[in-house]
């Protein structure tokens, strides 16, 4: 009877109003209170990949970096170019303009602006075109190693270069993929640089079929990076390990984030085998990331023997973290907010959001001399 009455008198107040929308209650069926914390970091001084080059072509390219709505286009002398996606004149999206001797012209009214955002003409005004209401925010943006980078902080000046991928010198087969995942960067990088899960969700390719084996982890934080080398692996059991080093042996074995974005895997079996696996990823929005990924590898046999079953096997293998990425992307947003438990043996998830909140605040150094710490690991 007593709880009855408990019961009875919270709820009471909410009577249900039919006039009012049932949607607009407050829910008494819902998921537990949960903080309201999500791991996403806005970094905006930092060079983003908005485009592969091939891209790019005579069209203006519709693209989202950070959230914001960009138009990439060639200007006259080719130069790839980065302007907010809205005419400053009734703010329709400039993408769906077109590229007209080098400058972008609106598909509205046909206001035409040059790579910097400056208005050039305004069909049918008899006067001045350019004024500063009438410029388009530009953003910094270059053209490297087959990507076009967008510097997020727009009308300033870089201070830095955008990351360049490792010079390997020859005997190296390259393969290139881009791959939207349903999470935050963070989500996605702490992912790409994640051992404990290779056993249990992509079982079969990584680990997860041998004999167990304790590892030792080294973990470096530098300044504006940090790294986790893996030492006493033995070759990876799966088909993973069998096109990696078909002989065995013991792997060297470092997994490595840069700001803003960076991640890498790096394997090597003595001087004849070794993959390095770069994600360079886009923050689309809070929860969409694109990653631009290259696989470059060195085996003992031809690269192009290897290349038909890299591919296959690196799409199955995104396609396991992409299922689960969206799975933990919307429960977490049904429940309001993260909740995580970590232990040691999660290596780099906690150093990766410490350096990405540094840099959102603009707190990095850049430190040559490692914070370094060390744990046990089994596989
Ligand atoms: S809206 Fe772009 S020219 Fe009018
Ligand atoms: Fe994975």
């Amino acid at each position: 009877m007593q709880i009855g009455l408990v019961c009875f008198r919270e709820t009471a107040p909410r009577r249900l109003s039919y006039k009012r929308e049932v949607t607009s209650l407050e829910p008494t069926l819902r998921p537990q209170e949960t903080k309201d914390h999500r791991s996403v970091a806005a970094v905006r001084r930092a060079w983003y990949v908005a485009a592969e080059s091939r891209e790019l072509r005579d069209k203006p390219l519709a693209v989202t970096l950070l959230g914001q709505p960009l138009v990439l286009f060639r200007d006259g002398g080719r130069q790839a170019s980065a302007l907010l996606d809205r005419c400053a004149h009734r703010n329709v999206p400039l993408s769906l303009g077109e590229v007209t001797s080098g400058q972008l012209q609106c598909g509205y009214h046909g206001w035409r602006y040059d790579g910097s955002g400056i208005c050039r003409h305004i069909p049918g005004l008899c006067g001045e075109s350019e004024g500063a209401a009438r410029r388009v925010p530009s953003f910094p943006c270059k053209e490297a190693q087959g990507y076009v980078w967008v510097w997020m902080d727009p009308d300033a000046e870089p201070d830095v270069e955008p990351w360049s991928l490792p010079e390997l010198g020859s005997g190296y087969t390259r393969v290139r993929k881009t791959v939207t995942f349903p999470g935050s960067v963070h989500a996605t990088l702490e992912n790409a640089l994640d051992v404990p899960h290779t056993a249990f969700l992509h079982k079969g390719y990584f680990r997860g079929s041998g004999a167990s084996h304790e590892l030792d982890v080294v973990v470096r934080r530098y300044g504006d990076r940090v790294e986790a080398q893996y030492i006493g692996e033995p070759r990876p059991s799966g088909l993973a390990g069998m096109i990696l080093a078909p002989g065995g042996g013991v792997v060297e074995h470092y997994d490595r984030f840069f700001l803003p974005s960076v991640g890498q895997v790096e394997y090597r079996l003595g001087e004849r085998s070794h993959f390095l696996v770069t994600s360079i990823c886009t923050p689309v929005t809070d929860f969409e990331t694109r990653v631009y990924a290259e696989v470059a590898f060195r085996l003992p046999f031809p690269g192009w023997l290897v290349r038909p079953f890299i591919q296959p096997l690196a799409l199955r293998i995104f396609e396991q973290d992409r299922v689960m990425l969206q799975a933990q992307t919307e429960h977490i947003e049904r429940f309001g907010g993260e909740q995580f438990v970590s232990t040691e043996i999660d290596v780099l998830g906690g150093a990766i959001w410490r350096l990405l909140r540094a840099a959102e605040r603009g707190e990095i150094q850049a430190s040559d001399e490692p914070e370094e710490r060390r744990l046990k690991l089994r596989t």
